[in-house]
């Protein structure tokens, strides 16, 4: 099991999650951060620190946000660690009320 960051962190980034993690298991990407499966250890701490409720059990996500444990996976393998919280992106809060923004990333 693990944890994983959504669709709803994108072009958002407030990074809020990084500093309850205890083991250093997010990832950062331009856009987005993801979690390293091979890190995390479920201890879900994280979950409640996100503003955009990005986070959830790997179980627990919504059907249509599913593909986002394939990507955390994928990205966490050469994104770089990031353990301090940062300025959340420019337009975070615009980007906040878009449901749909997975393009931005590709998927
Ligand atoms: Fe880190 Fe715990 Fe969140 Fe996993 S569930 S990313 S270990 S804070
Ligand atoms: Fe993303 Fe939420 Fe963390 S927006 S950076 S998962 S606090």
């Amino acid at each position: 099991m693990t944890f994983v960051v959504s669709e709803a962190c994108i072009r958002c980034k407030y990074t809020d999650c990084v500093a309850v993690c205890p083991v250093d298991a997010f990832r950062e990407g331009g856009t987005f951060l993801v979690i390293d499966p091979d890190d995390c250890i479920d201890c879900a701490v994280c979950v409640p620190e996100c503003p955009v409720q990005a986070i959830y059990a790997e179980e627990d996500l919504p059907r249509d946000q599913q593909v986002f444990t394939a990507f955390n996976a994928q990205q966490s393998k050469t994104l770089p660690t990031i353990s301090r919280v940062k300025p959340a992106l420019p337009d975070a809060q615009t980007w906040a009320e878009v449901r749909h923004k997975r393009s931005e990333v590709g998927l």
